[in-house]
């Protein structure tokens, strides 16, 4: 898919205020600088669209970008950030909540893990509650230029025999590098054929 244009549109905590278009919406959640933001940048090939930072914390809100005029990148916080206070942790895990379970427009969510890491209780907790709630997801590696293909593939694996404890079949799954723009064409490709599918907005 080319990426003709994208565009900030709005920030808030209120999933009432968000675009209330009918444009289909892909979001992009996990934990606090596993690279979310960086990831919407190089899909659409940005430098400075989403704020990105090395401190874990960076993004608070619900970020909507448009893009080429018929659907949305939402950028937003993470999980599972330590430092934020518990009062700030608790209205993040509620406006997150409420976004997840009310968004109508919301199509899939893309759950970034970081592909250097064990599976982590509270990332395999989210997704369980995902599933609980039915609501679409597809796994994104990120980081991957901090590996060398041989560990990513072990991990990966080792990734995906957790999931198969619980889940019947690992969810569609990519690997990226925000960095190297390493599975850009596979995540826009893969969005554009949902876009596809969905009757016409
Ligand atoms: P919050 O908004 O705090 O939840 O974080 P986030 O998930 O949006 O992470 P962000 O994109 O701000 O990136 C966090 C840090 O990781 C930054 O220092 C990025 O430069 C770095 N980073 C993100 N993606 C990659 C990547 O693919 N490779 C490398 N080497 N660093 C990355
Ligand atoms: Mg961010």
């Amino acid at each position: 898919m080319k990426i003709k244009s994208a565009e900030f549109i709005i920030s808030n905590s209120d999933v009432a205020k968000c675009p209330n278009n009918k444009f289909p919406e892909y979001a992009f959640i996990g934990r606090s600088n596993v690279g979310k933001s960086s990831l919407i940048n190089m899909l659409m090939q940005r430098k400075n669209l989403a704020k990105t930072s090395g401190r874990p914390g960076k993004t608070q809100l619900i970020n909507h970008f448009l893009v080429n005029k018929n659907w949305y990148l939402v950028d937003l916080p993470g999980y599972g950030y330590a430092r934020v206070s518990k009062s700030a942790k608790k209205v993040f895990q509620k406006f997150i909540t409420q976004y997840f379970q009310k968004r109508q427009q919301l199509v899939l969510a893309f759950v970034l893990i970081d592909c250097r890491h064990e599976p982590q209780k509270v990332d395999l907790d989210f997704m369980q509650w995902m599933g609980e709630n039915q609501i679409p997801f597809a796994i994104i590696f990120t980081k991957a230029d901090k590996l060398k293909p041989n560990a990513i593939k072990r991990n990966v694996e080792n990734y995906t025999n957790t999931m198969l404890e619980t889940w019947e079949e690992m969810p569609p799954h990519f690997i990226t590098s925000s960095s190297k723009g390493t599975g850009r064409d596979e995540v826009l490709a893969y969005i554009d054929s949902i876009n596809n599918e969905l009757p016409a907005h």
